[in-house]
């Protein structure tokens, strides 16, 4: 091969691997990374994309010469010379390809083994999903419950997950992995954060009418303050026994992510406003306290006009606590 030609294709190979390269660097693809789970997987992402580019750059080098360098003459209608079979470029073409696809495999299943690899002193959660909502509970640690999630930075964490229901689906995009919740199973999925903040917990199997609001929170707190939280929590769960508070019942369950109540401080906008349960218990006719524990317990029984039906689970809280439950609301509704 001549000189020319040669260079012809390296230019524009590598004009067109820079634009591939621009364009998958310089355009924000993927969230943050949040977990060192997360991480190796983007590595593989990151591995596979520099062969995507690398093969884009030689298909358009020789593509766009060969348009330009071989193109008929108008009035050319003559056929090009019958070629049949060429052993050594089809060896290559076989090679090359099995050679890049081992090594995506090999790769991938080291970041696999790795992923799943559980570190020391594991932190385990049960997460349980139901229609439309997530709650996590620290079974070694006083058994806290709440609605979202808290994980200390830098810990392995194995999440043990149950559906009370039909199939959802864990995801953080943040942390780089999704589990699927099936009921009648107990499905896992390891998480090591590493970085502090707050980000989404979503939903990512369609699951009935709620499933764009079957979100949450996981918080990644630095291991002190997680290890105050936790123990705040034990306190709150333990004294419980002899008095439950409302306000407790309140901030374990998920309630806060869907609705207004600014006794608690949540601000969810998906269900009614509980600042206004008062209004709503007249235009239900019923009295307050009644109609407060009969929407908790079954909470399609009077649904607020502007809302839809089915989208709020009903809760099966022990007497005591759904006792302190409406109380809590009743009273801070008649404050609002
Ligand atoms: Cu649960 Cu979608």
């Amino acid at each position: 091969m001549r000189r020319g030609p040669l260079v012809a294709l390296l230019g524009i190979g590598v004009l067109a691997g820079a634009a591939a390269t621009a364009v998958a660097l310089f355009l924000p693809w993927l969230p943050p990374v949040a977990s060192k789970e997360r991480g190796r997987i983007d590595l593989v992402f990151w591995f596979v994309v520099s062969i995507c580019i690398l093969i884009f750059a030689i298909v358009v080098a020789v593509m766009l010469y060969s348009i330009v360098r071989f193109r008929a003459a108008p009035d050319d209608d003559s056929d090009g010379p019958p070629i049949h079979g060429h052993t050594g470029l089809e060896i290559v073409w076989t090679l090359i390809p099995t050679v890049l696809v081992t090594a995506i495999g090999i790769f991938s299943a080291i970041v696999l083994a790795r992923d799943d690899a559980l570190g020391k002193n594991v932190l385990d959660v049960n997460v349980t999903a139901q229609q439309f909502a997530w709650s996590f509970q620290y079974p070694n640690d006083g058994k806290v419950t709440t609605g979202t999630l808290r994980l200390p930075v830098g810990r392995s964490v194995q999440l043990h997950m149950q559906s009370k229901d039909v199939i959802h689906s864990f995801w953080v995009p943040e942390f780089g992995q999704k589990q699927d919740v099936v009921p009648g199973i107990v499905t896992t999925l390891h998480i090591t954060p590493d970085k502090v903040g707050t980000f989404p917990v979503i939903c990512t199997e369609l699951c009935g009418l709620g499933h764009s609001v079957m979100r949450t929170e996981a918080i990644v707190m630095s291991r002190s303050a997680f290890d105050a939280w936790l123990k705040s929590q034990t306190k709150a769960t333990g004294s419980s026994n002899a008095s439950v508070s409302g306000a407790a019942v309140f901030k374990n369950n998920p309630c806060g992510s869907c609705h207004t109540l600014k006794a608690a401080g949540t601000t969810g906008k998906v269900g009614p406003d509980l600042d206004k349960l008062q209004q709503y218990a007249k235009a239900a006719g019923k009295p307050l306290a009644a109609f407060i524990s009969q929407s908790v317990t079954d909470p399609n029984a009077y649904v607020q006009p502007g809302y839809p039906k089915n989208v709020m689970p009903p809760f099966n809280l022990p007497k005591q606590q759904l006792d302190a439950l409406v109380q809590y609301l009743a009273q801070s509704s008649s404050k609002g």
